[in-house]
């Protein structure tokens, strides 16, 4: 029988905090939790949740997977504790980090993930920041592993701004070696420090290509995925990237130049008729409500390998 098995790193702020082989182990252990091929026992342990922005499936699929172990999870309101005063992340690090075993945050600035994960004794794992979703990717790459059994010759196609989700998803892509483009408008490319990254470790270089044109990114595409044009923080950016956008949005026409097989996936939340058309949305090429369920195996896997 499978087991889960430690990671190297302490903490999981990044996508580049697992090695490859720990990436697909946390793939299988996923597999087999979904199976219910798997039982473990963390009884007694618990996770912190601290979530500084609005979430609806990373809190409750951290909140169930937790309870799937065995385990409990506090669910710190920045609001009502005293984060919301002002007292440093580091004083709340330290304090947190004597009650409970490990730390899942959500903030806005990758410093501020990181100034937690210094101050903090126990493990501490991003649940979305500015710069990236690890979380969400590794439930994306299983969602993609189901469909295609292997990342070999999958093309991963991203469509719409080069925000947070988009970051992970190039940074898995160098781990794995699984092809990604990512079609933004001018001005909204992913990261460029994370795409140096990324070409760092990508054996080979074309695999990753970040253009312009949604229609050549998308032609013989396997995976089409968009998030959201405005993410949380950018509301005030909202009307200026609806006209930025337009183009941009995952319909009939850019599915139809895609691989005939091609899957759709959103991370959620969705506005229709913007990033995606609600027939694509809705269509039998969606693979959305199992990427959403897939987060919850995905960081029971998670969870399983840090509390080991
Ligand atoms: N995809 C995702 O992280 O959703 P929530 O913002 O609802 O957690
Ligand atoms: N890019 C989005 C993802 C939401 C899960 C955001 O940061 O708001």
């Amino acid at each position: 029988m499978l087991n889960p098995i430690k990671l190297a790193s302490k903490n999981f702020l990044s996508s580049l905090d697992t090695s490859c082989e720990e990436f697909l182990h946390i793939l299988d252990i996923a597999k087999n939790f979904k199976n219910k091929d798997l039982n473990v026992n963390f009884k007694e342990k618990v996770l912190g949740l601290i979530f500084d922005k609005s979430s609806t499936r990373t809190r409750v699929s951290f909140q169930v997977a937790m309870s799937r172990l065995g385990g409990t999870t506090v669910d710190l309101n920045p609001t009502t504790s005293q984060i919301g005063r002002g007292e440093p992340i580091r004083d709340t690090a330290r304090v947190l980090s004597r009650y409970c075993d490990v730390l899942a945050i959500r903030t806005f600035k990758q410093s501020d993930l990181e100034e937690y994960a210094k101050w903090s004794s126990k493990p501490v794992i991003n649940a979305l920041t500015d710069l990236e979703h690890p979380c969400q990717a590794l439930a994306d790459f299983m969602t993609i592993k189901e469909e295609f059994l292997d990342f070999k010759d999958v093309v991963l196609t991203f469509i719409g701004d080069g925000n947070n989700v988009a970051n992970s998803l190039i940074l898995c892509g160098a781990l794995l070696g699984v092809e990604v483009r990512i079609a933004c408008p001018k001005g909204y490319e992913p990261n460029s420090f994370l795409i140096d990254k990324a070409y760092e470790i990508y054996e080979n270089k074309n695999l990753l290509k970040i253009t312009n044109d949604p229609n050549t990114a998308v032609l013989g595409a396997n995976v089409l995925y968009t998030d959201v044009w405005s993410s949380m923080g950018e509301e005030n950016q909202k009307d200026e990237k609806e006209k930025v956008f337009n183009g941009f949005t995952i319909d009939s026409d850019l599915v139809s130049k895609a691989d005939k097989d091609a899957i759709i996936l959103h991370c959620l939340p969705a506005y229709r008729s913007k990033e995606i058309t609600d027939e694509i949305f809705e269509s039998r090429k969606s693979r959305i409500f199992d990427q959403a369920e897939n987060r919850l195996h995905a960081q029971q896997a998670l969870l399983s390998c840090i509390l080991q």
